[in-house]
């Protein structure tokens, strides 16, 4: 497989590392076909929009048509061999870029699916990335639905059909889980190993490796925001503060729940109470937890699991922080509380 090259931090390029089980689940998928669609939601960041294109490129070499589209980056990659239909999507992603209108258009692309197969192509891969934000959370469930209508009613028979979608949202996760239309997988940051590849990649002058791990976690956007910030830890804690409000959240919140977020904080784990289900949800809303992990085993995972509690990672059993610095930035938020 030819490793694709990724622009990181806006300003240079990396060669795409690890993931090699995500990748191997690719492969699989190839020769057996995805039934029901998958679904694979992690941290921000974690690198589920890499992993995405690489596989694109990865499918086309094993001879698939590919379409994928990201609403969010106003990416789209329509890999097919009917050039018609080609020029067809084309036009309407251009009509919808100057309305910004690319909802309608990852609706479009499950006909453009059923378009393909009955055009005659045989083996397809349909990549939709990050589509949820931009469709809306709460229909999620239906536009997985639709993907996975091109698996059980395609128009003609195919050989071949892989139907993957991506969430960054925590709360679409519950949505699509609440039907039998999905498979969800998780996806984790970067393991220790392929973060200090992703690293070794970078341009010097760096901060050391331990430290940049121990702030990062593996989340290779975290790394970027580094980067972009003069490798400013503060800098980017106070980014994520700002970014996603905050101050604001907790001073919604009663003294007893702020005292629960300082506990969490030490272990994420202690979320999971009846009494502090609703601020923990609160947190998954936010994108600043991932909450009901699984089992760390590998069958139930995209790629490698996070370890099974990694407290000073802000890792627990249940319940984890999706970065170190997220968590920071909710330390920093209830600094002017007290
Ligand atoms: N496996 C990888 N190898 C190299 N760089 C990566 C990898 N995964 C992510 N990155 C880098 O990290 C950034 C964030 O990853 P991305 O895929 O956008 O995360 P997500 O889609 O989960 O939010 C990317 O722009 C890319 O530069
Ligand atoms: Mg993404």
């Amino acid at each position: 497989m030819k490793r694709i090259k990724l622009l990181f931090a806006s300003s240079f390029e990396v060669l795409f590392v690890d993931r090699d089980l995500a990748i191997r689940r690719v492969e699989e998928w190839a020769e057996k076909s995805t039934y029901p669609v998958q679904v694979v939601f992690g941290p921000e960041g974690c690198g589920k929009t890499a992993w995405l294109r690489q596989s694109a490129v990865f499918l086309k070499e094993l001879g698939f048509d590919v379409l994928y589209f990201n609403p969010v980056e106003k990416e789209f990659l329509f890999e097919i061999g009917f050039s018609d239909l080609r020029k067809e999507f084309l036009s309407i992603v251009e009509e919808a870029a100057k309305i910004n209108a690319f909802a309608g258009v990852a609706w479009r692309l499950i006909d453009f699916a059923k378009k393909a197969i009955a055009h005659g192509s045989k083996k397809l891969a349909i990549l939709v990335d990050d589509a949820f934000q931009v469709i809306g959370l709460d229909k999620a469930a239906i536009y997985v639905k639709g993907l996975l209508g091109v698996l059980e009613y395609p128009p003609k028979a195919y050989e071949k059909i892989v139907v993957v979608a991506t969430t960054s949202e925590g709360l679409s996760r519950f949505e699509i889980g609440r039907h039998r239309w999905a498979n969800l997988l998780p996806m984790w940051n970067l393991s220790k190993n392929g973060f200090e590849e992703l690293y070794n990649q970078l341009p010097s002058p760096k901060p050391d490796f331990e430290e940049v791990w121990r702030a990062t976690g593996g989340n290779p956007s975290v790394l970027e925001n580094l980067y972009k910030n003069n490798l400013s830890i503060d800098r980017v804690v106070k980014e994520i503060v700002s970014r996603k409000r905050l101050r604001d959240f907790i001073a919604r919140l009663g003294a007893e729940e702020r005292k629960w977020l300082v506990e969490a904080i030490e272990d994420p784990d202690t979320l999971y109470t009846r009494s502090r289900m609703s601020l923990k949800d609160e947190l998954v809303k936010l994108n600043l937890i991932i909450d009901d992990i699984p089992p760390r085993e590998e069958f139930l995972w995209i790629d490698t699991p996070p370890p099974e509690k990694d407290l000073e990672l802000g890792i627990g059993k249940y319940v984890a922080w999706q970065t170190p610095l997220h968590r920071e930035a909710v330390k920093k938020a209830l600094e002017i509380f007290n």
